[in-house]
């Protein structure tokens, strides 16, 4: 009774930030996401009858907090089986782990397919998205590659507040670069966070009253292949998200040094040299270029001669989450 699957990060370029149910996940708000192809992680899940508790090693290391919350994962997929069987999870990933490069989504989504196919329940994705979700909010969107819509939903259940593919990564060939500022784990996580602005942000309000007219937009730019459209909505999306944190007591201020300087360089990449590309930043200090293929070398380039950036990964748009054979 064991599977491996893996799973890839996904970067929202309409932001999530705030829970109608903490408990279940539940967004207040849809988002929007692409999904890379480069960055992932790798999870066998192995169910075990010797076994009395969840065991999880996280790139070869035990990790208490991780493994309480894939436990809890677990817990509804073995709720689903009719099984108490206890697992052996084994999860790696090729980029730095909760730094704001979506280890979670990947982490989940990697987790829920895994766990599925070693219990032989044969889950649709919808469902396998409703439960990753349960587990981190983003990683209901790592199930779908290219461009991914994930809905807020209205029922107090949460069976609607799941992902959907808006669009083929090969239908809109698009790069990601990375320019990675810190690979110390963030300070605060994203759903203390997420809390923390909802209570005391005085900007949280109009947040979530513009958030349905961002994510129209961008759904609109994302069916016309329309990149400035795109570019222009991102980055006022993801600065709007990061006013609300600022704004928040005490403030989440997730930037260094080095974030800005890279935000400053892409603009200027696009405003003065004409490349296409915008950035975006999650709940942490790294910063994420969106660009067209072509412009990725010379983006990279850019970003990787200034101070304070560590490592530069590059990235096309890739699948959502899948078995792997045994041999991979
Ligand atoms: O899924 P979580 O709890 O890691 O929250 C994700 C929050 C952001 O990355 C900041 C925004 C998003 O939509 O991915």
């Amino acid at each position: 009774m064991d599977a491996t699957a893996q799973a890839q990060p996904n970067i929202a370029l309409v932001k999530y930030w705030g829970k109608r149910d903490t408990r279940l996940n539940l967004p207040v708000t849809g988002s929007l996401s692409i999904t890379l192809d480069a960055l992932w992680t790798r999870t066998r899940v192995e169910f075990d009858a010797l076994l009395r508790h969840d065991e999880l090693r996280l790139n070869g290391a035990e990790d208490p907090a991780t493994l309480a919350r894939a436990s809890a994962c677990l817990d509804l997929l073995r709720r689903r089986a009719g099984t108490a069987l206890r697992a052996r999870i084994d999860t790696r990933n090729n980029f730095p782990t909760a730094a704001g490069l979506a280890s979670s989504a990947s982490g989940f989504a990697a987790l829920v397919v895994a766990a599925d196919a070693a219990l032989g329940l044969g889950l649709d994705r919808r469902t396998l998205s409703m439960l990753a979700r349960q587990g981190s909010g983003s990683a209901a969107r790592s199930l779908f590659g290219g461009f991914v819509g994930m809905a807020a939903g209205q029922r107090d259940d949460g069976a609607d507040a799941v992902a959907q593919p808006l669009l083929d990564a090969a239908a809109w060939p698009l790069a990601v670069v990375v320019a990675v500022t810190s690979d110390r784990r963030k300070h605060v996580g994203s759903g203390a966070g997420m809390e923390r602005s909802r209570r005391t942000s005085p900007f949280y309000p109009a947040w979530l009253d513009s958030a349905a007219a961002d994510l129209a937009a961008a759904q609109r730019a994302v069916q016309a292949r329309d990149f400035a459209a795109l570019a222009e909505l991102s980055e006022h999306n993801c600065l709007k998200m990061h006013a609300v944190m600022q704004s928040s007591r005490p403030p989440l201020l997730y930037w260094n040094g080095a974030t800005v300087d890279c935000m400053q360089r892409i603009r200027a990449l696009r405003e003065d040299a004409g490349e296409q590309v915008f950035f975006t930043v999650d709940a942490g200090a790294q910063v994420k270029a969106v660009c067209t293929p072509d412009a990725a070398p010379r983006v990279a380039a850019a970003l990787a001669e200034l101070s304070g950036v560590e490592q530069v990964l590059s990235s096309r748009l890739g699948e959502g989450a899948r078995l792997l054979d045994d041999s991979e």
